[in-house]
């Protein structure tokens, strides 16, 4: 009773306090944009009800929180996805609610921006994205996504960064600060070890701390400590047999202790499966929880979740004080002043030029040139009579499906129409199927209006694209995966590393019969290609958005010069790749199926670390990408040849020694040649991208510090960076680094 007294008192005082102040004409403290954010938080906490505190933990509705109204703090709206912003729904609905005017910009996906290798893509992209949120009335996107790509069947790798923490890093932080200075959250995701989609719900996952450390946090902590992001976003699988939406480790005391995180946690869409973790374990914001117990949610069911009426039942019949309530609350107070509350907020706009352009440029600086065997690209439009474009994935829209990140497009030019466009009057550009894929076209009720019913076998699809491929100046194939189930999607992850739907015998039947046969993948995962040696040219195109077909025709007409890096390593197969070689991947069910154990045995040794350590040759290399140019690195300098505190400066010359303008991506990795425990041949910690005209030549500096030369020290647990002599290895490509340098490390 007493408890509730004490809570009814405060209420009171705290409408006195307000009534006061606005009889007095004086401006309440959470009222005044002047004062420090901290003192507005705390006034704005000393003056809400208990009830009002719970309101702002949990969802009110699929997408959105509840404000304060008795105070002036408006509901507050969360919305996917990390590539645009996801359309409208009904209040309580996933399908889309219809609306005439929620058409987006559908960015590139992230693993696109990775392969720019471009911190400053970043920016725009966060910028862009950031500002059609606004126009949509959306305080928070839920992105970007940055869980390390472990297997190449990873069902969401299209929406992360890569397989290396350190690109991972220098990408997440300008796409969260751009859009966090136009007031509104990034919310992180998917913290962490989401590194698979087939069990995400069961999977705990088993990893040494220096892989956690080394490989799958470091992104997320430079999303925090550089980023300062303003919401990270809870993962659905288990670590250390605790789900990572309510985690007393990897929450309370990596995120919130360890990197000093001031925003707030918000659980997965029904993360959230226990009242006391949820409490203590560092969630802050509860979404999407199944309410009936079981499985899927109840309508309108809000009150039945784990930090709504049953946490405020539970408080005022003591089993909780009002600490750990006060602490989440103060977290969301923060998150409003900073976006809600923030009148400092500029203006938003929706599908605007800029935004069309952003999308265009960060496509076609991403688009990686794998293959060019005797320079059959760029196209040489001027001379083809008729080019053959042939495959699914050449007229089927990708902005629709693969999950959450699902978008209602204002537009998506297909690669067929960017190339018809880009020639017309100049080039007849046919069409052969090629093969049939997915022929679905719908998601959350937004469907992609294309008929792509095709009845015919492969045998008969393939012979029609072999007849036409014959006498055509080039053809062009678009295959690859898609956003369909068991494709590049989320919730599941895919059965192979085979490219599906018989394209391998399409692919090399076309090689055969056309000696001008380019192949443009299109995926965010790498497949299989057993037919390298016969296709001249290949090119890796990801889900590219909007403006898909202009950035790709751009780039094969040699309009734009191709300068992407893979993101990833691209393994010639599976038994490559150590998450398979040994085993580890999805894991071991517990008795009783509830649980499955995945062991990443593989350790920190993760794509090109796995590659180096085993000697495999992949079929192209993490960090990989050609030009229509080419580049001379030379003259290696470096700043000294001991360090103490790690700091040194390497300048290497690049020269453009080609006949066009390009850039290039001078990458550094850091080699420790004697070291107390396994470490990676090498690692990427510097790269830089620069222009260059033809001719033209730029020393490019490349700075590294001690955490650069450190591994974490699971005695000490914490970095460590052992005095000794290591080497830096300078090149375009982690299988080329021809410029070495040594360098000691002393006490
Ligand atoms: C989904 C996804 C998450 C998304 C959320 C809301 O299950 O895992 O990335 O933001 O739910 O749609």
């Amino acid at each position: 009773m007493k408890a509730v007294n004490s809570l009814f008192c405060r209420a009171a005082l705290g409408a006195a306090l307000l009534f006061t102040s606005a009889a007095s004409g004086q401006t309440p403290v959470y009222l005044d944009p002047s004062k420090d954010i901290e003192a507005r938080v705390e006034d704005a906490l000393g003056r809400m009800t208990l009830s009002e505190k719970i309101n702002v933990i949990h969802a009110q509705s699929k997408f959105s929180s509840a404000g304060v109204k008795r105070l002036g703090f408006p509901d507050f709206w969360t919305d996917d996805g990390p590539h645009g912003v996801r359309p409208d729904v009904l209040w309580d609905e996933w399908e889309q609610a219809g609306q005439t005017n929620d058409s987006c910009v559908a960015f590139p996906a992230l693993t696109c921006l990775a392969a720019t290798w471009n911190p400053q893509m970043a920016a725009l992209y966060g910028h862009s994205l950031g500002e059609e949120a606004l126009y949509r009335g959306k305080d928070m996107i839920l992105g970007p996504g940055v869980n390390i790509y472990r297997t190449p069947l990873g069902g969401r790798n299209f929406e992360y960064m890569g397989e290396d923490p350190y690109l991972a890093s220098r990408m997440v932080v300008p796409y969260v600060q751009q859009m966090q200075a136009l007031g509104v959250a990034a919310c992180v995701k998917h913290y962490c070890l989401n590194n698979d989609e087939e069990y995400r719900h069961q999977v705990n996952v088993i990893v040494s701390d220096r892989a956690l450390h080394e490989i799958y946090l470091p992104a997320f902590e430079a999303a925090v400590r550089e980023g300062h992001a303003w919401g990270i976003m809870g993962a659905y699988n288990l670590y250390r047999d605790e789900h990572n939406c309510h985690n007393q480790y990897t929450l309370n005391r990596i995120l919130k202790q360890d990197w000093g995180f001031d925003g707030v946690v918000v659980s997965d869409w029904g993360g959230a499966h226990d009242l006391d973790q949820a409490v203590r374990n560092g969630l802050d914001m509860e979404f999407g929880t199944w309410t009936d117990g079981l499985t899927m949610g109840a309508t309108n069911a809000y009150d039945n979740y784990y930090l709504s009426r049953q946490y405020e039942q539970a408080i005022l019949s003591g089993k909780y004080t009002t600490r750990e309530l006060d602490e989440k609350v103060r977290r969301v107070l923060r998150l409003f002043f900073r976006t809600t509350m923030n009148r400092q907020r500029p203006y938003g706009f929706l599908c605007s030029e800029e935004h069309y352009e952003t999308a265009r440029q960060v496509a076609s600086e991403g688009i990686v040139l794998l293959q060019n065997r005797g320079g059959v690209l760029p196209i040489r439009a001027a001379e083809a009579k008729r080019i053959l474009v042939v495959g699914e994935n050449a007229i089927k829209m990708m902005t629709v499906g693969g999950g959450s990140s699902s978008l209602k497009a204002q537009h998506e030019i297909s690669p067929l129409q960017g190339l018809r466009d880009r020639l017309k009057g100049q080039t007849q550009v046919d069409f052969a199927r090629g093969y049939v894929g997915d022929v679905g076209g719908s998601y959350n009720g937004v469907t992609t209006g294309q008929d792509l019913k095709d009845e015919r076998p492969a045998e008969e699809l393939i012979s029609e694209a072999v007849e036409k491929a014959r006498g055509a100046d080039y053809v062009i194939i678009f295959g690859g995966l898609n956003k369909a189930d068991y494709q590049d999607c989320e919730g599941h992850d895919r059965k192979q590393m085979e490219l599906p739907y018989e394209q391998d015998r399409l692919i090399t039947a076309l090689a055969r019969a056309n000696k001008n046969t380019v192949y443009v993948n299109i995926s965010g995962n790498a497949v299989t290609m057993p037919w390298t040696r016969e296709v001249p040219a290949i090119v890796q195109g990801w889900f590219l958005g909007s403006e898909a077909g202009r950035a790709l025709a751009a780039v094969l007409t040699g309009d734009v010069n191709p300068s992407g890096k893979l993101p990833f390593t691209w393994p010639a197969s599976l038994k490559d790749v150590g998450a398979h070689a040994l085993d580890a991947f999805p894991g071991t069910w517990r008795e009783g199926g509830k649980i499955i154990d995945e062991e990443y045995r593989e350790g920190i040794f993760v794509g090109y670390r796995w590659a180096d350590r085993q000697k495999t040759r992949p079929t192209f290399a993490f960090g990989h990408g050609l030009s229509y140019t080419t580049f001379e690195l030379s003259n290696l300098r470096q700043s000294a040849r001991e360090t103490r505190d790690g700091r040194l400066t390497f300048t290497v010359s690049v020269r453009n020694t080609g006949t066009r303008e390009g850039a290039e991506v001078v990458q550094l990795y850091v080699s420790d040649l004697k070291a107390s425990v396994e470490r990676p041949l090498k690692e990427l910690k510097a790269f830089s991208k620069v222009t260059l005209r033809p001719g033209e030549s730029r020393d490019v500096e490349l700075t590294i510090d001690r955490l650069a030369l450190s591994f974490w020290d699971e005695q000490s647990n914490g970095w460590k960076a052992e005095p000794g002599d290591f080497q830096v290895l300078v090149g375009n490509a982690s299988d080329n680094t021809p410029l070495k340098a040594k360098f000691r490390l002393v006490e």
